[in-house]
């Protein structure tokens, strides 16, 4: 019998104005222990009715709502009759259709500021300020409201927004000028949990464990007595999903590893080891040994596009050719994440927001003609982390830093040769063991080496001679779209410069990559 109650029912939409915050809107609802989804402000009325949302949280923008052609907010949220929040733009936006003032400005204020609230919040009641207190917030605008609505009351402001909150008790509508998401917001958390628990009156059921038996049940359902397939690739999403599907449909499930000789050092060995029969974590794991035809396809290939394409295709046809010996399969599981689907549903309603994606294995599905499991297609990732502590897997691979689908193939910059991956894949480890030891790993979003395709002269004893150069990344980043070059001390770069040079014949040299991203890419390649 189906389930009645499901831990999606409570929920609230986030309708998506175009600010660089809105997942960490999300994030901090989450966090709160409700689940909820980012929409696009155009998406259709009809959804927003279906959706039936507990309550509505409003992102900022980067428009104006003083200018004609700027982004409403659909009518059928406040048909909704569900509390609203308005953020920084979505607040304004609110004022403005409801029959406030907003005042255009060509000043931006912009970071932290002081509040000072009112006795009379509802929303800010949850912050220690409390009446007549401070609270330090982010700001971020250029406009700002100068008369409520109708029925509306001020509980905050500052010297430059006089209404930095507004609250409606009757409709239950709310909304703050500064970003109570961003960590510089004081309690901004607390303020987006009293929202979303004690104004919408959701229970806070979005937990690992009821995230896991809820995805349990799910998969349980949807598969039946048939079997599925998923490409392991050893990072933490699809190693997650592997974790999720064996606790589901224990020997339903087939994983296959495949070996492209363009992997990390010991990767094969650490993905097997986890995924060991006398482990908790047993899975029918099919690796594939396949080094030698990924490496013969891409002899005499240095175009990075190319080498992606051709990496791409062979993983295709390793993988069918696997999967087809493999009775009653009818599903592919996928490690897709909620922050790709938030993209692509971006696009689909034809927002302006082209962000680069990898989709390695698009073509998969379609040619096999599987049908698609994505059982984190709902997590960001972080959640996608708790989920892999909270079965069972080691904390290494939870917090594994990304690692390409192309793997070593796109860091041997050039054509990519045996000999040369040997090369990146010892520094690759010296790197990262002293990444690791010098408690830097956690630190930084991502480290790899890099293998340049030039020589450079060195000395061997009396001889002079060209050799090898190896380049080192690293970077602060959670979002990987922007990233800041990492400043590691300089005693450890020494380090590792010293160990690559005299471990690794036939390496001279190593730099270090001083360069964020933008405009640099976090890759080479
Ligand atoms: P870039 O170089 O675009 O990288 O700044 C951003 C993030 O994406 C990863 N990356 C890839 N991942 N296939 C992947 O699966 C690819 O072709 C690819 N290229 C870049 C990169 O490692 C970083 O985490």
């Amino acid at each position: 019998m189906a389930d009645t109650s499901d831990i999606h029912d409570q929920r609230l939409l986030i309708v998506d104005f175009g600010a660089q915050y809105t997942q960490l809107i999300a994030r901090g609802v989450r966090e709160a222990g409700v689940y909820c989804e980012i929409h696009p402000f155009d998406m259709p009325s009809a959804f927003i009715s279906e959706f039936a949302p507990s309550g509505v949280i409003l992102s900022g923008g980067p428009e104006t709502v003083t200018e004609g052609d700027a982004p409403r907010i659909p009518d059928a949220v406040f048909a909704l009759g569900v509390p609203v929040l308005g953020i920084c733009y979505g607040m304004q936006a609110m004022a403005e259709q409801l029959g406030g003032t907003v005042e255009a400005s060509s000043v931006r204020e912009f970071g932290h500021a002081v509040i000072q609230l009112n006795s009379n919040s509802e929303l800010l009641s949850a912050v220690d300020g409390g009446a007549g207190g401070e609270l330090q917030v982010w700001m971020s605008h250029g406009d700002k409201v100068i008369d409520v609505p109708a029925g509306f009351i001020v509980t905050a402001s500052t010297p430059s927004a006089p209404v930095a909150s507004m609250e409606c008790i009757e409709k239950r509508y709310y909304g703050v000028q500064f970003h109570p998401e961003v960590t510089h917001t004081q309690q901004g958390r607390e303020i987006l949990r009293k929202f979303a628990r004690d104004i919408c009156g959701c229970e806070g059921l979005w937990t690992p464990a009821n995230i896991v038996e809820d995805a349990i049940t799910h998969v349980r359902e949807l598969v039946g007595e048939t079997h599925v397939i998923l490409g392991l690739s050893g990072g933490v999403d699809s190693s997650v999903v592997a974790a999720l599907l064996s606790r589901a449909i224990g020997d339903q499930l087939t994983c296959v590893f495949v070996d492209n000789g363009l992997l990390r050092k010991n990767e094969r060995s650490d993905v097997q080891r986890t995924f060991a029969p006398s482990n908790v974590l047993p899975l029918n794991l099919i690796t594939v040994l396949a080094q030698d035809e990924f490496l013969d396809k891409l002899a005499g290939v240095e175009d990075p596009e190319t080498k992606r394409k051709i990496i791409g295709n062979t993983f295709i046809d390793v993988f069918e050719r696997e999967a087809n010996k493999i009775p009653k399969v009818e599903w592919l599981a996928q490690g897709t994440i909620y922050p790709d689907v938030i993209e692509s549903a971006a696009s689909k309603y034809g927002k302006a927001h082209v962000i680069k994606s990898h989709h390695n294995v698009g073509g998969l599905p379609e040619r096999m003609r599987l049908k698609l499991i994505e059982p984190l297609r709902d997590l960001f990732k972080d959640e996608v982390r708790e989920i892999g502590m909270h079965l069972g897997l080691p904390r290494e691979l939870v917090f594994r830093h990304p690692f390409p689908g192309p793997g070593l193939a796109v860091r041997v910059l050039g054509e990519v040769k045996k000999e040369r991956v040997d090369v990146l894949r010892e520094a690759d480890a010296i790197y990262l063991e002293e990444l690791r030891s010098a408690d830097y790993y956690d630190k930084v979003g991502q480290a790899f080496a890099v293998l340049l395709p030039i020589k450079s002269v060195g000395v061997v004893g009396d001889a002079r001679r060209y050799a090898d150069v190896i380049a080192l990344r690293a970077v602060e980043t959670t979002d990987y779209m922007t990233a800041r070059w990492a400043h590691l001390p300089y005693e450890l770069i020494e380090r590792i410069s010293n160990r690559i040079i005299n471990e690794i014949p036939g390496v001279s040299r190593v730099v270090y990559d001083v360069s964020n991203k933008p405009p640099a890419t976090i890759e080479w390649e």
